[in-house]
């Protein structure tokens, strides 16, 4: 896919799709991009359909991710399902369509989806992956038409709410790293899903205070940094935002692997394939 004699020159770049002058392996972080988000997002996607093996109640209580926090719970028939006096809301409702599972993860999940989908770093990372136009800096693209975020995508400028509903998020996903403490009775403990799901918030932290809209919203519309001490507070945190921001890519790649390994972590110890290593 490198450069090809044959292809016509456009503003000095290589004409035609993934034509390029480039001699590097550019179209390996496509791949990469592509294969990663087909397999985290379906992985996440298949989890969400099925509604099962969400919570572990065998020793500390465990809840994954990918179904909290729980409004509604299934009242029978999914094995794993966070139990009644957990949710939320209590039992799915009587209206709940026969043909959509009673699955958590259709609420409030939503909300990182929505983030994610409209996040920056996101953006760039599957027009590339997807629509390839271009699939990487200085290659030629397939030939659609790209309009930004004035058509179709227009709905992207929406990311500055996202945000306010991931950082809704956070605070039960925290709430769920605390929960991890203790068993259905109070009594504490640590084990290694406990780590898991702290690990896990603290990465989702690490990418949502590294978000363009956080750091806006923390430091923007100030003429000083130091005039009082309200400003003076703002330009710190708004310095270990740019801190994550620098870093928005990885925490982005590395929360969302780990999103996926508590579930799978929390799903596998739910079904008793594994036995979660406690003090409990
Ligand atoms: S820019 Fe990526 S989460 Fe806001």
């Amino acid at each position: 896919m490198n450069s090809s004699a044959s292809a016509s020159s456009v503003g000095g770049h290589a004409g035609g799709f993934a034509a390029t002058h480039r001699s590097d392996n550019w179209w390996l972080g496509w791949v990469l991009t592509a294969g990663g988000l087909i397999l985290f997002f379906g992985y996440l996607t298949i989890r969400a359909f099925q509604g099962t093996y969400f919570w572990s109640g065998h020793g500390l209580a465990y809840i994954s991710p990918a179904g909290s926090p729980p409004l509604f719970t299934p009242a029978s028939g999914y094995p794993g399902a966070v139990p009644l006096s957990h949710a939320w809301l209590g039992a799915f409702p009587r209206w709940w369509p026969k043909f959509i599972p009673q699955s958590p993860a259709f609420f409030v999940p939503g909300l990182a989806i929505a983030f994610r989908f409209t996040c920056y770093y996101y953006r760039k990372a599957y027009y590339r992956a997807f629509a390839a136009t271009p699939p990487a800096c200085a290659v030629g693209g397939a030939p659609l038409k790209y309009r930004g975020e004035t058509a179709l995508l227009l709905f992207q400028n929406l990311h500055r709410y996202a945000l306010y509903g991931a950082l809704l998020l956070l605070v039960f996903l925290w709430y769920d790293a605390f929960r991890a403490f203790f068993n259905e009775h109070g009594r504490f403990g640590i084990g290694v899903g406990t780590l898991v799901l702290v690990i896990n918030a603290s990465l989702l932290s690490g990418y949502t205070f590294g978000c363009h809209s956080w750091r806006h919203l923390i430091g923007g519309k100030l003429n000083c940094f130091s005039c009082d001490g309200a400003s003076k507070f703002r330009y710190t945190i708004w310095k270990k935002s740019t801190w994550y921001n620098q870093r928005h890519m990885l925490f982005a790649w590395l929360s969302l692997f780990w999103v996926a390994f508590t579930d799978f972590y929390v799903s596998m110890v739910s079904r008793g394939v594994i036995t979660d290593l406690n003090t409990w």
